[in-house]
């Protein structure tokens, strides 16, 4: 039985199925990370995850876009959940080797199930080093990961290159306009919800990703705002108007956040701690208390669970009347091989196995549209 909570999963499956058929057609949504380099865009999706997982260092990091998409193994306990869930998880689940319960996998790693999440970094690095070179170039190759936790909400997150003006090591002297290239691959679809983040500490009218996500979204429909580094802004100003619209029109809003600062990261900070810090932030903030139950990265990752299903669910018809064209034409595609002999060879198995998986994950769309349009 297919319900909301299964929608943002089922994606996930359809979304490997054509990738593994080579079919890039669907436009599936997914939910982009753009930003300026250093904006804090890896530190949100380390929160969102629960664990340090992500490529360090200064300069340019994330070099090929990371497909992030977060299974949640139970819907108890997450991290990211009420601190009331969080409490009866510290009663009740602590002698269960919590350790055990949260993997990694690569798709370009069939089968390997990585446990200890500094070897995701590693791999990570190795893999970006493998296609995109050592020495600071980019490429528009995605790596594709998966994390099954009970500390996620499902989600499906791209953390992109970030934005650069300035070319070093191997990058060409147009470095600022692939990258802006590359980043609008991603963002041009309008399938893909942008969260656009933007450092406080910078005046958001030279905020690099809402320039962008306005060439691609000039009305704000599908732009998430986020504005991290509170804590650095000036002592004396506050981000209050932004974080309540009256400054940069978004239909989704601004959430503030704030991220482990560098110094945090050196005295080995943990990310479950950051968030209680960050908590604690906003419910003593004199001026963001009375907005502390919008703010944050707990708050952030409900707001886009919930976001990306909504946007799933309007996209549902659509999918539906995509997917029912691919079983056709993958159907005629059997046929034809069928004609070279009765022999059974890979290609034809290949599509036999797509065809079924389509198959199943169409019936799930209708029952999870049937069950639940109007249930969000
Ligand atoms: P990215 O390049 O956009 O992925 O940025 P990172 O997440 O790697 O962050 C760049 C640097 O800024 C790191 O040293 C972070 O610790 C720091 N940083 C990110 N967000 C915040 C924040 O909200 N507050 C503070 N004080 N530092 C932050
Ligand atoms: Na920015
Ligand atoms: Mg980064």
């Amino acid at each position: 039985m297919a319900s909301l909570e299964d929608l943002i999963p089922t994606v996930n499956r359809l979304q490997d199925v054509m990738y593994a058929s080579g079919i890039d057609t669907l436009d599936l949504p997914v939910l982009a990370v753009i930003g300026s380099q250093s904006s804090g865009k890896s530190s949100i999706l380390e929160t969102l995850v629960g664990k340090d997982f992500l490529p360090r260092g200064t300069g340019i990091v994330t070099r090929r876009p990371l497909v992030l998409q977060l299974n949640n193994i139970s819907h108890k306990n997450s991290l990211l959940l009420d601190s009331d869930a969080e409490n009866e998880k510290d009663s009740s689940q602590d002698a269960a080797a919590p350790e055990e319960k949260e993997w990694g996998e690569f798709l370009h790693l069939p089968g390997k199930k990585f446990y200890d999440f500094d070897e995701i970094r590693h791999e990570i690095e190795q893999e970006t080093a493998r296609i995109a070179g050592k020495n600071k170039g980019i490429s528009k190759i995605p790596i594709n990961l998966k994390v099954f936790s009970p500390h996620v909400l499902n989600l499906t997150l791209v953390d992109l290159p970030g934005i650069t003006k300035v070319p070093i090591g191997e990058q060409p002297l147009d470095i600022e306009r692939q990258i802006k290239n590359l980043l609008l691959d991603y963002i041009a679809t309008p399938n893909c919800l942008i969260l656009a983040v933007s450092p406080a500490n910078v005046d958001l009218v030279n905020s690099e990703s809402l320039k962008l996500a306005k060439e691609v979204d000039p009305q704000g429909k599908r732009t998430i705002g986020v504005i991290t580094k509170l804590d650095l802004m000036d002592s004396g100003t506050n981000a209050m108007d932004i974080l309540l619209g009256k400054v940069y029109p978004l239909e989704l809003g601004f959430v503030g956040i704030v991220n482990r600062s560098q110094q945090d990261i050196q005295l080995n900070v943990s990310v479950k701690q950051a968030l209680e810090n960050e908590d604690h932030y906003f419910q003593r903030h004199p001026v963001y208390r009375t907005i502390a139950n919008r703010c944050g990265t707990r708050y952030l990752a409900k707001l886009l669970n919930k976001t990306l299903m909504a946007h799933i669910r309007d996209k549902l018809p659509d999918i539906k009347t995509k997917v029912n064209m691919l079983i056709n034409q993958t159907e005629k595609d059997l046929l034809s091989f069928g004609t070279v002999n009765g022999l059974l060879d890979k290609k034809e198995n290949k599509a036999g196995l797509i065809l079924q998986l389509m198959n199943k994950f169409a019936t799930n769309f209708i029952s999870a549209i049937d069950g639940n349009a109007s249930n969000i």
